[in-house]
């Protein structure tokens, strides 16, 4: 992975009228990388990747999209770039196929010559193929989303962005996808991806930023991400208050006593060992003991705040 960005963001903003959609964020997305865009509803993912793209005009900041400054390149910069934005806008009456043959004509560098084996490939690549003739006003919300995949394939890029490209596919067609995006990395393409489910990407990202309300409240590579929350202990025990109090000795922080036991956050130079002991060496009557790494999922969480409101 190189440290070049294939996407690099200075402050950009976007206030539609009084509201702050996206407020002022630095984004950093290496080459070579497949980068999870995260946030519940509302954050201002859709309203990023619009300005990305040059669908809008940001209220201030700077964008370079493959190193060059955007909107200025755009030009340039689009042919190089497939993407996947919401509700891509078919035409109802022709066929999956057709619709994908007009928009790789409607492309100035596209080769007609090898346009219909494109087509096909892209077709095949997002599992469409069975319904490429199924006139596009009759498809599925899943089998639309397919579709838009195979319009950002028509060609080879070397950025894909992706906005909830597994939006409205079932759990197989997720799967999918996360392949696709798997397969398409391994050919070198850098993968931006928005979702506001982390579990259906956190497997295949390299790289991360998390928004809430406008603004990024964590970017990183996945590892760093996960060290920057820390590891868990829990210990099984019927005296979940003394081992608590061992516990806050050795300098683990954050503890609780649950049902069955006691947890707390280990500080990173605590090795798992010494707690062990030192619970032993308390008689502290330990039925079990685990070191929990944090989870992204919680991390998203703690982040983005839990519950089901959208961001206003
Ligand atoms: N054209 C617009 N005019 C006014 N407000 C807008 C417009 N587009 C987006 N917003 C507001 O900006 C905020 C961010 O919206 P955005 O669509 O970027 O969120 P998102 O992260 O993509 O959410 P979702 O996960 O639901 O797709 C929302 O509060 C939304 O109402
Ligand atoms: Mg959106």
């Amino acid at each position: 992975m190189s440290t070049d960005a294939a996407i690099r963001t200075v402050d950009l903003r976007k206030t539609f009228r009084r509201q702050h959609a996206v407020d002022g964020i630095d984004l950093f997305v290496p080459r070579g990388s497949v980068f999870g865009f995260l946030g519940p509803n509302g954050s201002g993912k859709t309203t990023t990747i619009r300005m990305l793209l040059g669908l809008s005009k940001p209220t201030s900041g700077t964008i370079e999209v493959l190193e060059s400054p955007m909107p200025a390149s755009l030009a340039d910069v689009l042919p190089r770039v497939g993407a996947l934005v919401e509700g891509p806008a078919f035409t109802p009456f022709l066929s999956g196929r057709a619709n994908l043959r007009r928009f790789d004509a409607a492309d100035v560098r596209s080769v007609a010559k090898t346009r219909d084996e494109r087509v096909q490939v892209a077709l095949e690549r997002v599992g469409l193929l069975h319904a490429a003739d199924k006139k596009a006003h009759a498809y599925s919300l899943g089998m639309k989303q397919r579709l838009g995949l195979a319009n950002a394939l028509l060609a080879p890029r070397e950025l894909l962005i992706l906005d909830e490209p597994t939006n409205g596919l079932d759990p197989q067609g997720t799967r999918e996808v996360r392949n696709l995006i798997r397969s398409l990395a391994d050919d070198g393409t850098t993968v931006f991806v928005s979702s506001h489910l982390l579990a259906e990407i956190e497997q295949v990202c390299t790289h991360a930023a998390v928004m809430r309300q406008g603004s990024i409240v964590a970017q990183g590579s996945l590892d760093d991400l996960r060290s920057a929350r820390g590891a868990r202990v829990t210990v099984a025990t019927p005296d979940p208050d003394r081992a608590v109090a061992v516990l806050q000795r050795l300098g683990v922080t954050d503890t609780h006593v649950e049902a069955a036991g006691a947890s707390g956050a280990l500080p990173p130079d605590l090795p798992i060992e010494r707690v062990t002991a030192a619970l032993v060496e308390a008689d502290v009557r330990v039925r079990g003991l685990s070191a929990s790494g944090s989870s992204l999922e919680d991390l998203f969480v703690e982040l983005t705040g839990e519950g089901f409101d959208v961001a206003g």
